[in-house]
């Protein structure tokens, strides 16, 4: 039976109000993009001050648009810049399909299984092992290179890679959706030597991991690489609908890579980067994000059960579950007992926000913990 979710009427920072004035916990953080938190004072003010000001104006460009880009790119290295802003993570992993296969010249792209670049045909066919919508030519789905399948998948990397016929390789640094399985330092740095070697562009996915969520500000960064194109969205706008490309500044736009779209870099959206990362900037995230990660980790880590696997960092963590009824089973009772998780197939996350209240982390993780330990038998 497929839980029964309330309508959400409110939400302020970690708590969800029901459309009947009920309560959860939110520990799902609305996919990940709210880590400061639901309605966040700082962000809702930069929105406001937008709001009678000027909202969408197609290509042309605004002042806000233009704060908002220089602090997306001082997050970087003066080698990487922002070429443009996009609304959903998917619109941004299409633009650096094309951007990769107009600056290469080359057609094949590769992707990993279980990954998640977004839902549109490409994007979804590019990761997804999922029946398939439609054969798109040129693109090769392997099996992602966690340290159980790595020595099988490089020498499939590396031979399609010397045929110089891959304009990209896709990779989310930890798999968000996809059971939280994360690749190692040595084989990302293996794959980027190989990739420069054949001229193909490196496409790091950041969408989930980026800014902050697995405690640093990139997860490519605990990896040791600089990709040249870096795919971000989500917790940017801590809600708001905002994505981005960032990428080495020798590739250049070119108008056969169809950059841009209506909202891409409208002025609401700017305001909500400038509200999201000027805040973030002024918090000890280190600190906060390690108090929240060793709490689960040791409450929920380390307890002895054979029904799942726990991986992730930081403010991300997914439940592997033996099948998918016990995902939902969990789910379900811990939403009956006022906490919030997210739940798809056998996988559970949580993505809870850097600003939830010590009392709701703690009331929520005993419950996690109590019926991990005493209900799902
Ligand atoms: C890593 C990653 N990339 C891309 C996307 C797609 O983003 P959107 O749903 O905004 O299109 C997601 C969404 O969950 C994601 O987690």
């Amino acid at each position: 039976m497929p839980i029964a979710y309330k309508r959400i009427a409110k939400a302020k920072n970690d708590i969800l109000t029901n459309e009947d004035g009920s309560h959860h916990i939110d520990m799902f953080g609305a996919n990940g993009t709210v880590l400061l938190g639901h309605v966040n004072e700082s962000v809702t003010s930069h929105l406001h001050s937008q709001l009678d000001q000027v909202w969408a104006t197609g290509t042309i460009d605004t002042p806000i648009r233009g704060q908002a880009r220089s602090l997306v790119d001082s997050f970087f290295p003066n080698s990487h810049g922002l070429l443009g802003f996009y609304s959903t993570g998917m619109e941004a992993a299409e633009f650096a399909i094309r951007l990769a296969r107009v600056s290469t010249g080359r057609r094949g792209l590769i992707g990993f299984a279980k990954s998640m670049h977004g839902k549109s045909m490409a994007t979804a066919f590019l990761a997804w092992d999922n029946p398939s919508i439609a054969e798109l030519p040129g693109f090769h789905r392997l099996p992602y290179p966690s340290k159980e399948h790595e020595t099988e998948t490089f020498p499939k990397l590396e031979t399609l890679l010397r045929t110089k016929e891959i304009a990209a390789v896709f990779l989310e640094p930890i798999q968000g959706s996809g059971g939280g399985y994360a690749v190692s330092p040595e084989f990302a740095q293996k794959l980027l030597g190989l990739c420069r070697e054949t001229g193909t562009l490196l496409v790091v996915d950041e969408i989930l991991t980026g800014f902050y969520r697995t405690g640093c500000e990139f997860a490519h960064r605990y990896l040791e690489i600089q990709p040249d194109i870096i795919l971000i969205g989500k917790i940017m706008g801590n809600g708001f609908p905002v994505s981005g490309v960032v990428a080495d500044r020798n590739l250049n736009i070119e108008p056969k890579m169809l950059p841009g779209s209506t909202y891409a870099g409208n002025a609401l959206a700017a305001a909500a980067v400038i509200g999201t990362l000027s805040t973030l900037r002024s918090l000890n995230i280190t600190e906060l994000t390690k108090t929240i990660e060793d709490k689960i980790r040791s409450s929920i880590g380390s307890l002895a059960c054979d029904q799942f696997i726990l991986r992730g960092r930081g403010l991300l963590w997914i439940f592997e579950f033996k099948e998918s009824a016990k995902a939902e089973t969990f789910v379900s009772l811990a939403y009956a007992r006022g906490v919030f998780i997210g739940h798809a197939g056998p996988l559970a996350r949580l993505m809870p926000a850097l600003t939830i209240k010590q009392e709701n982390l703690d009331h929520a993780i005993n419950i996690i913990v109590d019926i991990l330990t005493k209900e799902l038998d």
